[in-house]
């Protein structure tokens, strides 16, 4: 979709129907991903549950698939008040907060049970609220999985990579450990990987399984490594204005569709990522490449120097929590 029309398509949601959303008011809600993800059964069940209760005053509208906005815009929008419920995976909200970093530090969290501690802790639940003075509220958590690496070519070890580029998210922490490796890290919107893949303009990326398996980047990925080395977690956000003026008893519907929501999709996110990995390995050209305690070791060696850059940013208390949750 052009640009154009993404903007007319928002001006549309935005001014035209005021009379009309009187009775019911259209919400929108935004994301990037395929409806047959985690994220998009997620906000279907949400849709689902608010209007089961307020049909009658709510319609939410689920914009899948980036056809709307891609994530950097949809922050925006939310930050302005323009949209209501958008779910930005954390590593795309470095220019709102740096704390929301500590989930790129490679290697940190071991398996997605120490995501869920860490998130559920104080340390977890206040970064829900570090972007508030921006406008922006977290309502709760949503899990992907962990993130693999792939590339076009054959690798094993850090140095095999050298030289090569791969999309990453829009965040620093990324592009440094790429380039830890010697490999260079593209920031690209998420709607533009597979292309980037098949035209040869990256040769790498790193996502999860379910990513890897609905967007289909294994078409241009023979390669995939088990690497486990970083997360894909997504924040729900809303507008905090829009949200503290929601009459209490609505809210407490919102948060309850919410709760039910992220249950479910947190649920299929578990069932996804091993249905999508053992997808991928049952395929004839892709190649899953598995590492042993002592290849996985050197990996780290080499990426997790990237965590001292970010120690006074992030907060030792953050990190300390982070790891805490990992053991
Ligand atoms: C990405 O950009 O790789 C992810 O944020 C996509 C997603 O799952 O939302």
């Amino acid at each position: 979709m052009t640009l154009h029309l993404k903007k007319v398509l928002l001006a549309l949601c935005l001014f035209l129907p005021v009379a009309a959303w009187a009775n019911p008011q259209y919400l929108v809600f935004t994301h990037v991903v395929s409806p047959d993800t985690p994220k998009g059964k997620m906000a279907t069940m949400f849709k689902t549950i608010v209007e089961r209760k307020m049909g009658s005053k709510y319609n939410v509208i689920v914009h899948p698939n980036s056809e709307l906005l891609d994530d950097g815009e949809a922050i925006t929008a939310i930050a302005r008040g323009e949209i209501h419920f958008a779910v930005p995976s954390v590593s795309k909200f470095e220019e709102y907060t740096p704390k929301l970093k500590i989930y790129d530090l490679p290697f940190l969290f071991p398996n997605m049970d120490a995501v869920e501690r860490f998130q559920e802790g104080p340390v977890g639940q206040s970064l829900l609220k570090s972007m508030e003075s921006k406008g922006i509220l977290g309502l709760g958590y949503l899990h992907n999985g962990l993130k693999q690496l792939s590339a076009n070519k054959e690798f094993h070890k850090p140095s095999d990579l050298e030289g090569l580029s791969f999309r990453i998210m829009d965040s620093e922490v990324l592009q440094k450990q790429f380039q830890a490796i010697g490999a260079f890290g593209m920031p690209m919107a998420f709607a533009d990987v597979y292309e980037g893949l098949a035209s040869g303009l990256i040769q790498g990326q790193e996502n999860t399984w379910s990513n890897i398996y609905s967007k289909k980047f294994y078409e241009h990925q023979p390669y995939i490594m088990e690497s486990n080395h970083g997360v894909l977690d997504y924040m729900v956000i809303t507008n905090s204005n829009f949200w503290n003026s929601l009459p209490e008893e609505e809210r407490r519907h919102f948060e309850y569709a919410l709760g039910m929501a992220l249950k479910y999709g947190n649920a299929v996110a578990i069932a996804k990522s091993k249905n999508d990995h053992d997808e991928l390995r049952s395929m004839k050209n892709v190649n899953l490449i598995e590492l042993s305690p002592k290849e996985l070791q050197v990996w780290q060696q080499a990426m997790k120097p990237v965590w001292d850059a970010y120690e006074g940013e992030i907060g030792k208390d953050v990190i300390d929590a982070a790891i805490a949750a990992g053991k």
